[in-house]
């Protein structure tokens, strides 16, 4: 199948920009007409400022279907009016030439009046994996990532989507409101990819400082220290706040949330067991960073 993986391998992909795209109605037609030709489509949704992170679900989306479709919308209704919705980082230029690069066929990159026409007024609500850990901190911000991956999927209609264990809870909210909503998609999901020092890559590790760059990469570390020693004793609590002091001890300014849910429904578990997630969110400066750990 002519996907972006084999043309790619075929030597052809310096020859093929991907299409770009910008209305809704462009979109669907491009995607049925791919559809027309008998190919699967993959979609994988982005806010941009891509890295290794984002082109390795590109990757899998390749791998996944003939066609893939990325899209570059900086979603406005996930941030909240104090976060960093105005600085959050756009690259389209350099964007498009690494998914130009990696073979990609069409970018949908709408506007956010195209996204969000005049009265807009319907939004998703997802319970269960939506509620605590990040919507403690941040209450708006599942709301809105589900709306617009709500959105994107019906606009699209993709056979396959693909996320990222990066943001693990994003990933259990999209897959339950999947399930609740009958959305014809299934779920592709990639393993987070991190710089050589443990850091998750992200793109807001740009706002680290030379100075903070090497604190930051201490949370994956203790991630891993806390998930070996809750394989080996189970001892919630006592791992909890040992580990609660590392973060603090490594110079980290804050804590949001260090827990050990289930992996699915993300509900708080007493007990270490294969399957539970460890969840962390921490306050480095003026950069807030995820991550999290299968036990
Ligand atoms: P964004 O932060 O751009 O991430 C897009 C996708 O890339 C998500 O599925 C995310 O989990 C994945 N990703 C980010 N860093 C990664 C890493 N280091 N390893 C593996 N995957 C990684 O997440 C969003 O955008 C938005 O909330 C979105 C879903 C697009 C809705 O607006």
């Amino acid at each position: 199948m002519p996907g972006a993986k084999s043309r790619a391998a075929s030597g052809a992909r310096d020859k093929i920009s991907p299409a770009i795209v910008r209305s809704v109605d462009n979109l669907r037609a491009a995607v049925a007409g791919f559809h027309q030709d008998g190919h699967r489509v993959a979609l994988v949704p982005t806010m941009g400022a891509l890295h290794s992170g984002h082109m390795a679900l590109v990757a899998a989306a390749g791998e996944a279907a003939a066609r893939t479709v990325v899209s570059i919308f900086i979603n406005p209704i996930q941030f909240a009016p104090t976060e960093d919705l105005a600085a959050y980082p756009r690259n389209d230029e350099e964007d498009l030439r690494k998914l130009s690069d990696a073979g990609v066929d069409l970018v949908f990159m709408p506007t956010a009046g195209e996204m969000y026409t005049a009265g807009f007024g319907t939004t998703v609500n997802v319970a269960g994996p939506g509620v605590g850990l990040e919507s403690a901190a941040r209450p708006q911000f599942f709301t809105g990532v589900a709306t617009v991956v709500c959105k994107l999927l019906l606009q699209c209609l993709p056979d396959v989507t693909v996320f990222g264990e990066k943001d693990y809870q994003q990933l259990q909210v999209v897959r339950r409101m999947v399930r609740d909503l009958d959305i014809p998609s299934d779920i592709l999901t990639i393993p987070t990819v991190r710089e050589a020092d443990g850091l998750a890559c992200s793109s807001r590790n740009d706002y680290l400082s030379p100075m903070e760059r090497p604190t930051a990469a201490r949370l994956y570390e203790i991630l891993q220290n806390m998930a070996e020693r809750l394989r080996a004793s189970g001892d919630v609590i006592a791992e909890i706040e040992r580990g609660m002091i590392a973060l603090r001890e490594a110079g980290f300014d804050g804590i949001d949330y260090l827990a050990l849910c289930d992996g699915e429904s993300l509900a708080p578990l007493l007990e270490a067991k294969t399957g539970g997630r460890l969840l962390a969110a921490v306050q480095l400066g003026r950069t807030r960073l995820i991550d999290n750990l299968a036990l």
